[in-house]
């Protein structure tokens, strides 16, 4: 508020204080409101962008009577009966889910990323809250392809709905062997997610931040994947987001994702020394939303549009409004993950309110909305 008084026009310093407490106190929340209003006014505040702190579903004003918008996606051969799934590495291989959400309500569910070989991951801690969103530094902990297909992929045949497997790696062949055995294999698995903000063992940098190597990538395992959607995960730790997404399409890839997380560090003061034993790790949450929207709309309307690729918009997703910007900004369907930490049901909240936007609006379909962005 000191900030808001000494820049905003309007908002003046409050001197002189009279009369009893009580008036004081009433005088003073008003001159609170005062000085808000003038903030708003001078900086030309949106009245929404306070709706990170808040995971509250506006109810939309709909006629009851109007007909059921038309919610389904199609990510290529992959047919999701609503646009709103899981973000990988966020609800783990599903039956740890189970008990908290109706998960055969989502458009698809998509696994945590699963390696050619289990892994341990990072030492602890792997995990920190952030003003608004987490770090993650996981280090990809997993059981292996192998326990994956065992163990898990009954529990998935199970769900009823599409399944996205995440694919790290650290070379060409761990992605492509990993693809492959699920290509030709599962057949409840409808989608293969490359997750290819990993770093190359050879160079020790991520594939998803250089074009070169990313096309490399995604043409060996495009060889190798025949029947899946293949969707390439772009990573935004990048200058031009357009240059990945065009090489990944370029290369083959069916469908494009995006965002994963930011490169960020979070310090302990007190040890001097970052909190995380990784050192770094990824930011997520609604602190990466904005930007997340924003290279979206620039994939869509720099790569995905002309080449009729769709995208899964994610980043911050807390609410249907959120979702609805994604989609506006060219996202044909929309990914949760650091959201489902505080409200496990977000997902469905966030389908009821598209439907509702979609009949409130006169839409038919979701698909009359991607990407209709108007930017003149
Ligand atoms: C705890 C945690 C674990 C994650 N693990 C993975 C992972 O295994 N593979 C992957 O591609 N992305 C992973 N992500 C990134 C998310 O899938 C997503 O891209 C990112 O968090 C942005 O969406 P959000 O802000 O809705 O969380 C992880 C994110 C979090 C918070």
């Amino acid at each position: 508020m000191m900030y808001y008084r000494a820049c905003c026009p309007g908002a003046k310093a409050n001197s002189k204080r009279s009369g009893s407490p009580r008036r004081q106190a009433a005088g003073s929340a008003r001159r609170r409101k005062q000085d808000l209003r003038a903030a708003v006014l001078y900086f030309g505040v949106f009245p929404w962008q306070t709706s990170y702190m808040s995971t509250t579903t506006i109810e939309s004003s709909a006629p009851a009577t109007a007909p059921n918008p038309d919610l389904s996606v199609n990510l290529k051969n992959l047919r999701m009966a609503n646009p709103v799934m899981t973000a990988s590495g966020t609800c783990g291989y599903a039956d740890e889910y189970a008990g908290f959400a109706d998960l055969s309500k989502l458009g698809a569910f998509v696994t945590k990323s699963i390696s050619k070989l289990p892994r341990p991951g990072n030492e602890s801690y792997r995990v920190v809250e952030t003003r608004a969103g987490m770090l993650n530094a996981i280090g990809l902990a997993n059981i292996g392809l192998e326990r994956f297909l065992a163990e898990k992929i009954p529990i998935l045949e199970k769900m009823g709905v599409p399944v996205i497997v995440n694919v790290p790696g650290w070379s060409l062949d761990d992605y492509g062997d990993v693809a492959e055995t699920l290509d030709q294999q599962v057949p409840v698995v409808a989608g293969i997610e490359l997750n290819v903000s990993c770093p190359n063992v050879k160079s020790g940098l991520s594939f998803g931040t250089d074009p070169v190597r990313l096309a490399e990538l995604v043409a060996q395992v495009r060889r190798r994947v025949k029947r899946c959607t293949l969707i390439v995960k772009l990573s935004p730790n990048v200058t031009d987001i357009a240059l990945t997404a065009r090489a990944a399409v370029e290369a083959g890839a069916d469908c494009l994702s995006l965002v994963n997380t930011f490169t960020a560090m979070v310090v302990d003061i007190e040890k001097g020394r970052p909190v995380l034993a990784n050192g770094t790790g990824g930011l997520s949450g609604p602190a990466i939303k904005p930007i997340a929207v924003y290279m979206v709309h620039r994939v869509y309307s720099a790569v995905a549009k002309a080449h009729n690729i769709p995208l899964i918009g994610m980043g911050g997703i807390q609410t249907w409004q959120d979702a609805a910007e994604f989609i506006l900004a060219g996202a044909s369907a929309v990914a949760v993950g650091t959201a489902l930490f505080i409200d496990p049901s977000i997902p469905q909240q966030i389908v009821e309110g598209l439907g509702g936007y979609l009949r409130r609006r006169g839409k038919g379909s979701l698909r009359e909305i991607v990407g209709t962005l108007a930017m003149e």
